[in-house]
This record gives structure tokens, sequence and C-alpha cells, in this order.
């Protein structure tokens, strides 16, 4: 009887130390395995995209220019064309305006006739440096990080909320 007593005993503390060790266990590997992994699920949008050289734009005329943008959703590159509008001023000077209104995210148009961006959605009114005139949208339009070398335009592209004040990336 003691001998069953004992080997009821061992197998319990066995049982136990195994539940003990696996749970420290799992407790270590699940967050190592989230660390590691996570990054490789995010979104991840491509670094400057060549828009071409600075002297094909007129200044202080708005243009509406394609450019592609690598973004990488886990494993899977996926590549997308999008038109900013990019607006010349002096020398290198340059605004890319996001083509996206910032009101409810529509895309919107240069009118050459009013002199001012307008979305066809709600009817918001941009004047050409991005400022807000007219319509819902409660801020100005978004403008995108840009750099010019060797006279060319590059361009990071990004994503910002809409519906609100602040300009805050998406
Ligand atoms: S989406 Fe442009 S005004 Fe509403």
């Amino acid at each position: 009887m003691p001998e069953d007593n004992e080997n009821s005993r061992r197998k319990f503390l066995g049982i136990a130390m195994g539940g003990i060790f696996g749970a420290i266990a799992f407790g270590y590997i699940v967050p190592m395995a989230a660390y590691i992994i996570k990054p490789s699920l995010r979104r991840v949008e491509s670094g400057w995209s060549d828009l071409g050289p600075l002297d094909a734009l007129t200044a202080g005329v708005p243009a509406s220019v394609a450019m592609t943008v690598v973004s990488r959703e886990g494993w899977k590159e996926k590549e997308e064309k999008n038109n900013v509008w990019v607006v010349r001023g002096e020398g290198d000077n340059v605004t890319v305006f996001s083509p996206t209104c910032p009101h409810l995210g529509c895309g919107y148009n240069w009118d050459s006739a009013r002199n001012e961006f307008v979305c066809p959605c709600h009817e918001s009114m941009y004047t050409i440096d991005g400022k807000v005139t007219g319509g819902p949208a409660p801020r100005g339009l978004d403008t995108l990080p840009v750099k010019v070398e060797g006279g060319r335009l590059y361009v990071r592209w990004e994503r910002f909320r809409l519906g609100i004040s602040d300009k805050i990336e998406a």
C-alpha cells in the first residue's frame, strides 16, 4: 500500500512539474513568436517614389502625376498606382498633395476655371496651396513628404485619417 501511495505521489508530481514547465515555456514562446512574426504581417509602404524630372512641371499649374507605391502586407508585396497632385513653386520649391479628400476620401480635381481644387462628392473646395475654403472638409489637403535630388522629384506615400481636423497618419 505505501508503495502505491508513493507511485501516485510521483505521478502527480511529474504531471504538476510538466504543467508548470509547459506554462513557463508557453509564456516565453508565444510572445517571442509574436515578436518575430508580427512585423512581417504589418502593412508597410515603400520608401521614396521617383516622379520624374522637376523641370517637366510648370510653376503655378497643378499637375496630376502618377506614382507607384509598393506595399508589403505579411509576406505579400503589391504594387499600387496613385495619382498625386503636384504644385511647383519657385525653383525647387514643390508641394505634393495626397489625392484623397480629407473629408471622406473621394478623389478631387483641379478646376482651372475656378482656380481651386474641388471635390465632386460634397463640394469641398481648396486653394492651390491646399487650404480649405468651403464645404464639409475638416482640414486642408494633406501634403506628402517630398525631396528633390539630381533635378528629380521624389515623394513618399502616406495615408491619413479622414473626417477629422488633425492630420494624423492612418
Ligand atoms: S469626400 Fe470630398 S467633400 Fe466629401
